[in-house]
C-alpha cells in the first residue's frame, strides 16, 4: 500500500469533506464564497482532514457527519492561517496561484480568514463536544503564538535551533496534532490512545514543516507551487539557513547577515546561499532531522493498543509520504 491507496480508501469520505467545505462557506456576501472557492479549488493536500479520518477509524468509529464536520473545521482553521500568513509575509504566489492578498488585497484576505474561523467555531458549537472544542482552541492559540514568534524573530540570526523547532512546533505541528487528537476524541478513545495520537501529530507536524523548510531551498517550482527561496526572500531564518550560518566562516557569515537584514535580496544572492548550503549539506541536515522526528512519530503509536489497528498502516504510510514526496536528488560533490 502507498499513499495513493490511502487516499483511494478514503476517497468517498474525502469527497464528503470537500462537499462540507464548500457548503459551509456559503454566504449572501458574494466575496466570501468567491474567495473561498478560489482558495479551496486552488489545491491543497487536505492532510489535516485526512488525519482526522484516519485517527477516527483507528479509534474504531465509522466516518459519520460529525467526523466530516470536524475534518472541515481543521481545514478551515488551516486555510485561515494561510490567508493571514500570506498577508503578514506579503506572499504573492501559493500552490501555483496568485495569493488572495495579491489578487483581492490584504483586507479581503484577513476578513475571509476571519469568516472561516467563525464558521469553524459554529461547526464546533453544533456538536458541542467540550473536549474537542478545547483541543482546537488550544491548538489555535499555540498556532497564533507560532505566527507571532515567526514575525517578531524575522531577519534575526541570533536564534537557536531550539527556537526554530519551537516555532515549527507551534505554527504547524499544533493543528496537525489536534487533528489526530480529534479523531481519537470522536472515537471516545482512552487517555493513553489520545496521548499517543497527540504525540504522533506533534512529531509528524514538526517533520512536515522541516521538510517544507528544506524544500523551500532545494525544491523546484512545480513541486513547491511557488519559486524556491521564498523563506530567504521573506527574511525567515529557518533551520537550513541557521545551519549554514553556524557552519560558515566569518566572511560568509557577514554576507548572510547582510542578506537577512536586506529586504531586497536578488536571485543571485539566493543562488549564492543555495550553493553554500549544498556544500554544507544544510538541506540534508534539515531533512535528516525531519526523518528522525518521523521515526519518533511512528514510535509514539507503536506501544499502544487501538480498536482498529489496521489503520496504523494508513498513519505510517502518510508519514512516509511526507518524507519521500519531497526527497530531492542527493547533492553532487
Ligand atoms: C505557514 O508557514 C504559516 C503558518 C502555518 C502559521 C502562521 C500563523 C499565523 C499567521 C497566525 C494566524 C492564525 C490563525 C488561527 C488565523 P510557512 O510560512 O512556513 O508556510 P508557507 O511557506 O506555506 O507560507
Ligand atoms: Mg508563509
Amino acid at each position: 500500500m502507498d499513499f495513493s491507496d490511502v487516499t483511494e480508501q478514503f476517497k468517498q469520505d474525502l469527497a464528503r469533506v470537500e462537499k462540507a467545505i464548500k457548503k459551509n462557506y456559503e454566504s449572501d456576501v458574494p466575496l466570501i464564497p468567491g474567495i473561498s472557492n478560489y482558495l479551496m479549488n486552488g489545491g491543497g493536500k487536505r492532510m489535516r482532514p485526512l488525519l482526522v479520518l484516519i485517527f477516527s477509524k483507528l479509534g474504531g468509529v465509522d466516518i459519520d457527519d460529525k467526523a466530516i464536520h470536524h475534518a472541515c473545521v481543521v481545514e478551515y482553521i488551516h486555510a485561515a492561517t494561510l490567508l493571514h500568513d500570506d498577508v503578514v509575509d506579503e506572499t504573492t504566489v501559493r500552490r501555483g496561484h496568485e495569493t488572495v492578498n495579491s489578487k483581492w488585497g490584504s483586507d479581503a484576505s484577513i476578513l475571509v480568514g476571519d469568516f472561516l474561523i467563525s464558521r469553524a467555531i459554529l461547526l464546533l458549537a453544533h456538536d458541542n463536544n467540550i473536549r474537542i472544542t478545547r483541543a482546537i482552541a488550544e491548538a489555535a492559540r499555540i498556532l497564533v503564538e507560532g505566527g507571532i514568534l515567526e514575525f517578531t524573530h524575522a531577519r534575526r540570526l541570533d536564534v537557536t535551533e531550539q527556537h526554530c523547532l519551537d516555532v515549527v512546533y507551534r505554527k504547524t505541528a499544533s493543528i496537525i496534532s489536534a487533528s489526530c487528537q480529534m479523531g481519537m476524541l470522536l472515537a471516545n478513545a482512552s487517555p493513553e490512545q489520545e496521548n499517543a495520537a497527540i504525540a504522533f501529530g506533534n512529531f509528524f507536524g514538526i517533520a512536515f514543516q522541516l521538510m517544507d523548510d528544506a524544500l523551500d531551498y532545494e525544491g523546484d517550482e512545480e513541486l513547491l507551487g511557488k519559486p524556491p527561496g521564498t523563506d530567504f526572500k521573506e527574511g525567515h531564518v529557518t533551520l537550513p539557513l541557521l545551519h549554514l550560518y553556524s557552519k560558515s566562516n566569518e566572511a560568509s557569515r557577514k554576507k548572510i547577515e547582510r542578506f537577512v537584514r536586506n529586504g531586497n535580496t536578488t536571485q543571485q544572492d539566493f543562488e549564492w546561499v543555495l550553493s553554500r548550503m549544498r556544500e554544507n549539506r544544510s538541506p540534508e541536515y534539515t531533512q535528516n532531522l525531519a526523518r528522525s522526528y518521523m521515526v519518533k512519530a511512528k514510535e509514539a503509536l507503536q506501544s499502544v493498543a487501538f480498536p482498529n489497528p489496521e489503520y496504523l498502516d494508513h498513519a505510517f504510510i502518510t508519514a512516509d509520504y511526507v518524507i519521500e514526496r519531497y526527497s530531492p536528488a542527493p547533492p553532487v560533490n
